[in-house]
């Protein structure tokens, strides 16, 4: 796998532990909910390490003191429908007033190719810090398009973050957005003929919300 300067894969032994469990096929509704959420949060606190802060001052019990918050209204969650839904909260535990924008993707089962189907997102999103979420990166349609789509409606800073990537996406969204800063937790071997990633989790929006 190539190294592509605006990808970070983490290799965080919490993060393998959590994955294997998430991958077992005997993972309920319930745990995999969960587990998707606590793989975001740990994932969000190392890609928010460059967030912009501002300085405040603040009245502890005994002085006045000169702190760093990240401003209320510089960040926004955009999930791709459905699997992104399961993330969200895993970066509200970290920044819960984060805004939260949607957009509907789906894969076309024959062609692979993806569709938008719904777009909404929060006011000001051109000077927010936008976390586009998705668990599953394959061939990475959905995240090169979804990514155009925030670009057109005016996003600017937008952060990537999926948990389990095949190296062809990896390679497609790093190379048709190379200005986006991509976050992936385990990158798996390949994708097999219908576009599943290999040996991957299934289908994750499935899991989540008990479809099939
Ligand atoms: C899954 C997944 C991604 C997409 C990844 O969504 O959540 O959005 O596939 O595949 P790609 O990289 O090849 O585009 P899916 O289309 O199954 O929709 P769902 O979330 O509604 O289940
Ligand atoms: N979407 C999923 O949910 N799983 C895959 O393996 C590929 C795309």
């Amino acid at each position: 796998m190539e190294q592509y300067p605006n990808v970070f894969i983490f290799d965080h032994p919490l993060i393998k532990h959590k994955v294997s469990i998430l991958r077992d096929k005997r993972t309920g509704m319930k745990e995999f909910r969960e587990l998707i959420e606590e793989i975001t949060t740990i994932m969000t606190y190392e890609s928010m390490r460059d967030v912009e802060l501002v300085p405040v001052e603040v009245e502890t019990p005994l002085e006045v003191t000169t702190q760093y918050r990240v401003p209320e209204e510089s960040v926004a969650i955009v999930p791709i429908l459905r699997a992104g839904l399961g993330m969200v909260n895993g970066v509200h535990k970290v920044f819960p007033t984060a805004r939260v924008g949607h957009i509907g993707m789906y894969r076309d089962e024959r062609t692979l190719e993806p569709q938008e189907y719904y777009c909404k997102l929060p006011d000001g999103i051109g000077d927010k810090t936008v976390f586009l979420v998705d668990p599953m990166l394959a061939t990475g349609g959905s995240a090169c398009d979804a990514l155009s789509a925030l670009k057109k409606r005016g996003a600017r800073k937008i952060k990537f973050m999926a948990i389990i990537a095949a190296p062809a996406g990896i390679r497609a969204v790093a190379e048709a957005h190379p200005d986006v800063p991509v976050y992936i937790s385990t990158v798996d071997r390949e994708l097999n003929e219908n576009g599943y990633i290999l040996p991957g989790l299934g289908d994750a929006g499935d899991r989540l919300f008990g479809t099939k």
